[in-house]
């Protein structure tokens, strides 16, 4: 058997390697780590799987990608999981995933394998997206069936030549990515506990941020964010340099408690200052640019988009029905929103597009107004028929 391992690095994906050959017969381990911009040294990564056994060590480049195919699709449709969290973390599975199933083809192996436990909803989400690339892998999971404690994977990672982590490990379990860090474990378990300041990375204290608000304008193509400041960029540096403004003005935090797949409710603490701001600048955007109907039917659609992405469906046919609504929606989704960023608020103040439905005569309260105001009489009487007659006979 040989196998394409999701490799981070880390001491669990490192254990991995040697219990795969020893525990469970296979082969050949090629492992495969995933830059989606967390911000590693991807050499020593390389090193390391090589060192922990592997036969190969693959690192893929898959920033782009993940920005304009899964995070750029996500903003589209507003996908908010119970209405708050961006996604960040669910959204890079579905491309780890693509990239283990490529990468198996390509170096003719039969099955890929992670490092996920079998409490989390990342689990879910690979062993779904592989299985809908091709049914035909086989999926391993050795962390879900070892029963090893952290200190035991240590252990058994040091009868390997695997290094025990050198700093004194952190309590906490971190993802991260070029859209956000979710922090979860450790004293973040007690739901009435306030995180630390120190498991922030990317978006500032209230307490250091700028005394002066700063202004961002976002402009968006289709639906797409496309520039900042008048300033077309390209997605990886839209969002890069999204998420220096907006965290330096602590904005982009979220404390929830939420539930996950597995039927667990948990404490997750999310820092993705870009992705939030950028989501509440389209919704603002589409109000400007969409009928009322369209944008409150909308609602329901984003309402089960975020929900399939949170739990593995992202290649799924509901997703594909799913996206050529909300393409259809966007193409008139084209215009400026200006944000105000300040003490860990961004409030959008502003709003332009070349698309625009919104109508001044007939907003106006202005001697310019264009509304027929007798007309509301009749319109009034039809619409309110039904209340009448059910109040004239129950009264
Ligand atoms: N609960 C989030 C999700 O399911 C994040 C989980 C990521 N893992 C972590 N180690 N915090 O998308
Ligand atoms: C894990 O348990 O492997 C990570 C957390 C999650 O998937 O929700």
């Amino acid at each position: 058997r040989k196998v394409v391992l999701a490799y981070s690095g880390g001491v669990d994906t490192s254990v991995c390697i040697p219990y795969l050959k020893k525990e469970w017969g296979v082969e050949e381990v090629i492992t495969l780590a995933a830059d989606l911009g967390q911000g590693d040294e991807l050499g020593p990564i390389k090193e390391k799987a090589l060192k922990s056994g592997a036969s190969i060590s693959l690192v893929t480049d898959g920033k782009a990608d993940f920005v304009k195919d899964y995070a750029f699709p996500a903003i589209k449709a507003n996908a908010l999981y119970e209405n708050r969290y961006p996604l960040s973390t669910a959204l890079a599975r579905p491309l780890i995933a693509k990239m283990l199933v490529d990468a198996a083809a390509e170096h003719g192996a039969d099955a890929v394998a992670h490092g996920c436990t079998g409490k989390g909803n990342d689990q879910v989400r690979f062993d779904v997206a592989i299985m809908a690339l091709n049914p035909n892998l086989k999926v391993l999971a050795p962390a879900r069936e070892w029963g090893m404690s952290r200190e035991d994977a240590i252990a058994y990672g040091e009868k390997f030549g695997i290094p025990s982590p050198v700093k004194k490990s952190s309590p906490y379990s971190i993802d991260r990515n070029l859209l956000g860090r979710s922090i979860e474990a450790g004293p973040l378990e007690d739901p009435m506990t306030e995180p630390p300041e120190e498991v922030f990375v990317m978006t500032r204290a209230i307490a250091d941020t700028p005394d002066e608000p700063e202004y961002v304008e976002i402009g968006f193509t289709q639906g797409i964010p496309t520039s900042l400041n008048a300033q077309a960029l390209d997605p990886i540096s839209l969002i890069t340099q999204l998420n220096e403004i907006v965290g330096k003005h602590g904005v982009g935090r979220i404390d929830m408690i939420e539930n996950r797949v597995v039927g667990i409710k948990s404490r997750e603490i999310y820092e993705t200052p870009a992705l939030l701001v950028l989501i509440h600048a389209h919704r603002d955007l589409e109000s400007l640019t969409l009928t009322a109907d369209v944008t409150q039917y909308k609602r329901g659609i984003e309402e089960t988009y975020s929900q399939l992405i949170y739990k593995g469906l992202w290649f799924s046919p509901l997703k594909a029905a799913l996206d050529a609504f909300v393409n259809q929606t966007q193409e008139r989704v084209t215009g400026t929103v200006r944000v105000k960023l300040f003490k860990g608020n961004a409030n959008i103040v502003g709003r332009k597009s070349e698309n625009s439905i919104y109508t001044p005569e007939l907003a106006t309260y202005t001697s310019d107004d264009q509304f027929d105001h007798k007309a509301a009489e009749g319109f009034i009487y039809i619409w309110g028929l039904p209340t009448r007659i059910w109040a004239e006979k129950t009264k």
